[in-house]
């Protein structure tokens, strides 16, 4: 694989530091153009499926969303309580961060082991390829790096952020219990969501993923595939649509998932995955760029306390349905996943699985450490 330098040799002009400044870019470089040959159709055009949309205020929505999660992994929801202001404000705050020149945004680069500030996608080390995106990641407070980014113009941007994380934090609750009544999980079989099931000491990320408009998109990935790591996903995204998921049963294929104005999708984590030992699917997504539109998404990634031993739950272990998964910390999975990326749920696994896409064998794109 050629390094770094020699991939982006001979586009000097809209790089810094090997950060891609997409607006001035007027062709895919090599170093981001990636082979989709042995790519799943989309689905779309084949048939009409699509991922269930599901009315938080609907009397059957237990119901509906364990379905949901059971056959396809994700969901959008509607009546989710977030104000549309909140959702238009941090929309726009991102905007404004994704505008300010590559080098202002820089000043506020994620350090190379750290979580929080702006960067390529934090999946980028196991692909030889560049992604078509950039992103800025929120751990806690952004107060830190939105001081780099405006020196004296931070507080909307950290306000917007900050309630927009405060309401995310009800709504993942909420879903969450929502999701395991259809399991008939109760408070008393998770300790760790407290006395009151309130979640108190779980950890969340907020991720802003900004798309620019892209020359040539057939040949240039926005965020390559892969699940989501942690309990579960919140995911708003703008009116332009990009996220596709894969689709299995038949032929696999990829289903793109429509922007509805002011609904959410939500998404199964890997560690929800194990929790509910594999009848939740923790599902493959990416997001694919287009020729005139950015795009933008915002993702609040919600895991459970880092060092409580998460297994599956004992209710829904019997003779017949053995434990699939071995107890593993949200730390700890971190750091396979780290390893092993999109093998990573299988290497945790005790029993042959059942065929998932992520366990084959053709990873050519993949450079894994
Ligand atoms: C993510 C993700 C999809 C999108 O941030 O984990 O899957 O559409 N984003 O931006
Ligand atoms: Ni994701």
């Amino acid at each position: 694989m050629p390094s770094l330098a020699e991939a982006f040799k001979g586009h000097p002009v809209y790089l810094h530091n090997s950060h891609l400044d997409f607006d001035l870019a007027r062709e895919v470089p090599d170093s981001h153009t990636w082979p989709l040959l042995n790519d799943y159709p989309s689905g779309d055009s084949l048939n009409d499926e699509s991922v269930p949309v599901i009315d938080l205020a609907d009397p059957h929505v237990v119901n509906r969303i364990g379905h949901a999660c059971e056959t396809w992994g994700v969901f959008q929801v509607t009546n989710h309580g977030i104000p549309m202001d909140l959702l238009s404000d941090v929309e726009s705050q991102g905007r404004r961060l994704f505008m300010l020149p590559t080098q202002q945004k820089l000043k506020a680069a994620r350090a190379p082991e750290g979580i929080d500030g702006y960067g390529f996608a934090r999946i980028s080390s196991f692909f030889s390829k560049r992604m078509w995106s950039e992103g800025f990641t929120i751990f806690g407070s952004p107060i830190e790096h939105a001081q780099k980014l405006w020196p004296h113009d931070n507080k909307q941007f950290c306000d917007v952020m900050e309630e927009y994380e405060k309401e995310m934090k009800k709504l993942v609750r909420w879903l969450m219990w929502l999701l395991l009544a259809y399991l008939g999980i109760t408070k008393e079989d998770v300790k760790w969501a407290g006395p009151k099931g309130e979640f108190e000491s779980t950890s969340a990320v907020l991720q802003l993923n900004s798309y620019p408009a892209c020359p040539d998109p057939k040949r240039a990935m926005g965020l390559a595939e892969h699940t989501d790591s942690p309990l579960l996903t919140i995911l708003y995204q703008s009116s332009i649509s990009g996220l596709q998921v894969l689709r299995e049963g038949g032929v696999p294929r990829w289903v793109t998932v429509p922007p509805l104005p002011g609904a959410l999708v939500v998404n199964i984590g890997d560690l929800l995955h194990i929790l509910s030992n594999g009848r939740f699917r923790s599902t493959l997504h990416r997001a694919v760029v287009n020729r005139t539109h950015h795009r933008l998404s915002i993702a609040y990634l919600w895991g459970p306390p880092t060092n409580i031993k998460l297994s599956p739950f004992s209710k829904l272990v019997t003779d017949y349905h053995p434990p699939l998964y071995r107890p593993v910390t949200w730390t700890e999975y971190l750091g396979i996943k780290a390893k092993y990326f999109n093998k990573a749920l299988s290497s945790v696994r005790l029993h042959a699985p059942l065929k998932q896409p992520f366990e084959t064998d053709d990873q050519n794109s993949v450079h894994v450490g």
